[in-house]
């Protein structure tokens, strides 16, 4: 796994309780040390609720090494990155798996908003190169999607789905379209909600409330994009608008101002609530 952020570590979590051993990556030791904290944490909060006794907390653990060395990469059968959605990020950090993965290693990028065919044609071996697409939290959504490209071998697609099903996961196949299948409905809503509060009539607690008890989601919309990251939402959301020119997909300026601020939801402490204390503040 590499790349250990908030779907990253999460991504480590399902696969070493499935039973995998698991090498997880990141650039340098302090974003390697967020990452094991992301995992410990997660971890300790399922002994908690008694889901996982202490032995089991262990033996998760055990399964999982983390470091900065892309050598690992050498003996590993399925490689994920799951680095920032910056796509001269992305493809360096593909130049790197290209140059250790074994040949026969299945090759894919958890990406909200890149092309994969992009991705997959700036590496030597684009037929083994797929998207596989966790939700947020990856321990808990069920749904993956697996993005094929026009330069995949099928067989590596099959071989991604039977992985995802034997991980408990439920895996469906996407073409490799902006959003591919749920950003694609999800984010022109949550662009809307945006909307709607920056009219200033509603507070965001009472946009997210109507959508939670009225309309039966289980988070509101303001809450879900500071759980997915303003950065996530924006990137999918401007993929969105290039692709389909639809202006629905254009990012709400305020989505923007927020990114531009630095306020990206839970995971910088701030974002349309504010996660730093118990006292709720605006940003805006
Ligand atoms: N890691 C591991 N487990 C977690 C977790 C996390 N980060 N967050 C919550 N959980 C577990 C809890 O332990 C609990 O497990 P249990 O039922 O077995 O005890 C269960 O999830 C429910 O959690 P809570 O009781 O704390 O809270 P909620 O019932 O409010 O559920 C939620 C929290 C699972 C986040 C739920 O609100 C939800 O499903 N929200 C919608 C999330 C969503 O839409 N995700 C997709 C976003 S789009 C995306 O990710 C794509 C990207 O490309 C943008």
């Amino acid at each position: 796994m590499i790349g250990l952020g908030t779907m990253g570590a999460g991504i480590v979590e399902v696969l070493a309780k499935a039973g995998h051993r698991v090498f997880g990556i990141d650039y340098d030791d302090r974003a390697v040390a967020g990452g094991r904290e992301r995992l410990e944490t997660s971890l300790d909060r399922a002994v908690q609720k008694g889901k996982l006794n202490p032995d089991e907390r262990q033996a998760v653990v055990s399964r999982v090494s983390f470091g900065t060395d892309k050598a690992v990469l050498t003996g590993a059968s399925v490689i994920i990155e799951a680095v920032s959605e910056k796509p001269e990020l992305k493809q360096a950090v593909f130049a790197e798996i290209d140059a250790h993965a074994p040949a026969d290693a299945i090759l894919a990028t958890n990406t909200s908003s890149l092309s994969i065919t992009s991705i997959a044609a700036g590496t030597t071996r684009p037929d083994r190169v797929i998207g596989i697409h966790f939700f947020n939290p990856a321990p808990v959504q069920p749904l993956v999607e697996v993005i094929d490209t026009v330069l995949t071998d099928p067989a590596v697609i099959d071989r991604a789905m039977s992985f995802l099903q034997e991980l408990g996961k439920r895996p469906i196949r996407c073409g490799d379209r902006a959003g591919f299948i749920v950003n694609s409905l999800l984010v022109g809503y949550l662009n809307a909600a945006v909307r709607t509060y920056a009219d200033g009539r509603i507070s965001r607690e009472q946009l997210d409330a109507a959508m939670v008890e009225e309309a039966g989601y289980p988070m509101g919309p303001l809450a879900l994009l500071d759980m997915i990251g303003i950065d996530v939402g924006h990137a999918v959301l401007v993929r969105m608008y290039d692709e389909t020119k639809d202006r629905r997909h254009a990012p709400a300026p305020l989505l923007t101002q927020l990114l531009e601020a630095g306020l990206l939801g839970r995971k910088t402490g701030r974002g349309f609530y504010d996660y730093r204390s118990e006292e709720s503040v605006a940003p805006v």
